[in-house]
């Protein structure tokens, strides 16, 4: 399945059926989804933080006072694809309606921008009850999807509403939550992916790392927002994506002519793809032997994207950079500068594993000054987090 790695936050509240989420993050899981664990202190008698760790296989984040300088409850909201707390209690619905932020999830409740799915589950009183009826609609009024309960027995001797739903049902409403963002409707993206190379001869070529897994990233969340995504793909070894045209080049000349050919009615190029800066002056079509490699004479490559942001109107241009080095970050900017980018995405390829990892971790640097720190991520999620700050500038 392609591609993994959807970040969930699962919050989880203090009710017997707590135990039911780790069965539903089994579940999550085997759609792919990564997921962080946020109990409540009162879920903690229920379920305990070695279980959450050991299933989600990851450090369990249950108190908004430890890694302060990390400014938790910031970053795992931002970090989100999808908020799902299961089960959600009476008491944490109200808390969420009344915006109120005293514990770690709610904090995160307050920061997220992505949709957060809440499944109640309490006894019938506490659900038919006119103030927990009044929150769900406050919640509900407010962009929540709130499922309902299920009708059947319940802890005691008590039948009625308020049972945990099927898993199923939960994981149908986190794909179908992820679905439902079509912003990029009627736009075209051209996004580049890959490594170009320049033959030397039949045998050889100049070439780099890039597995290109950022740019098809860029182009499936692209599509899935509906977008019109066209993806020049350079030497990249992956999957078709569904609803995405696919062109594939080997050389930096070659992505050129198609980025020029189809620039003038695009209304964004991403080029993740990382660009060879010179070809071989003369390559040949006979394998040279070991004797005749002592020198490879080369010409520049054109810059691509400087290039187009010479020819830009109301494009939107977003770059990459993977740089090394203490110096790293001021290239960057001077690349963003002289490339007449509106973003650029800087990552230190020797401080981590990036080329041909499925996560990343980086600074996105807007042309307003704007820096924003992130964290380890699919590249998927970052992708969404490109396309958000790109959106808004075309608009
Ligand atoms: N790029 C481009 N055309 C090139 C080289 C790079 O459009 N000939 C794009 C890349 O796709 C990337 C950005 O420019 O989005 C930065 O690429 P990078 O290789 O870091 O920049 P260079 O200008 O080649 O700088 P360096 O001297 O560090 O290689």
């Amino acid at each position: 399945m392609f591609p993994r790695g959807r970040e969930i936050v699962l919050g989880v509240a203090g009710s017997i059926s707590a135990y039911k989420s780790c069965e539903l993050l089994r579940h999550l899981q085997d759609q792919g989804f990564l997921i962080t664990v946020v109990p409540t202190r009162a879920s903690l008698k229920f379920v305990g933080v070695a279980t959450w760790e050991a299933l989600s296989h990851r450090a369990v984040a249950d108190d908004l006072w430890n890694n302060v300088q990390e400014v938790p409850h910031v970053a795992l909201g931002k970090k989100a694809d999808v908020v799902v707390i299961a089960p959600a209690t009476a008491d944490l619905i109200a808390r969420i309606a009344q915006g109120r932020a005293d514990d770690l999830l709610t904090n995160i409740v307050l920061t997220a921008t992505c949709p957060i799915i809440i499944v109640p589950a309490m006894h019938t009183e506490m659900w038919l009850n006119e103030a927990t009826k009044q929150n769900v609609k406050t919640l509900r009024s407010r962009g929540f999807i709130v499922i309902d309960p299920e009708v059947g027995k319940l802890t005691g001797e008590d039948v009625g509403a308020g049972r945990y739903p099927k898993s199923k049902v939960i994981v149908q409403a986190t794909q179908d939550a992820l679905k439902s963002k079509a912003d990029y409707l009627g736009k075209k993206v051209l996004i580049s992916a890959g490594g170009t190379r320049e033959s030397i001869d039949p045998v050889r070529y100049i070439g780099n790392r890039s597995s290109g897994k950022q740019g098809y990233a860029l182009a499936y969340a692209a599509a899935k927002r509906g977008a019109e995504v066209t993806l020049i793909a350079a030497n990249a070894d992956l999957a078709d994506i569904e609803g995405v045209k696919i062109i594939h080049v080997e050389t930096a000349k070659q992505m050129q002519e198609v980025l020029v050919r189809e620039f003038e009615d695009t209304d964004m190029v991403i080029m993740s793809a990382a660009v060879a800066d010179v070809r071989p002056e003369n390559p040949v079509s006979e394998k040279i032997s070991k004797g005749g490699l002592k020198e490879i004479k080369v010409l520049p490559n054109d810059d691509i994207l400087k290039a187009l942001s010479t020819k830009k109107k109301n494009q939107v241009l977003v770059g990459f950079a993977a740089q090394t080095g203490s110096d790293g970050l001021n290239q960057a900017k001077d690349k963003l500068r002289a490339k007449g980018l509106d973003l650029l995405y800087f990552n230190d390829v020797t401080k981590t594993k990036i080329f041909g990892s499925d996560e990343t971790e980086g600074i996105l640097l807007d042309s307003n000054g704007g820096e924003r720190k992130i964290s380890r991520i699919s590249k998927v999620t970052l992708a969404d987090k490109i396309l958000d700050l790109a959106l808004h500038k075309l608009s």
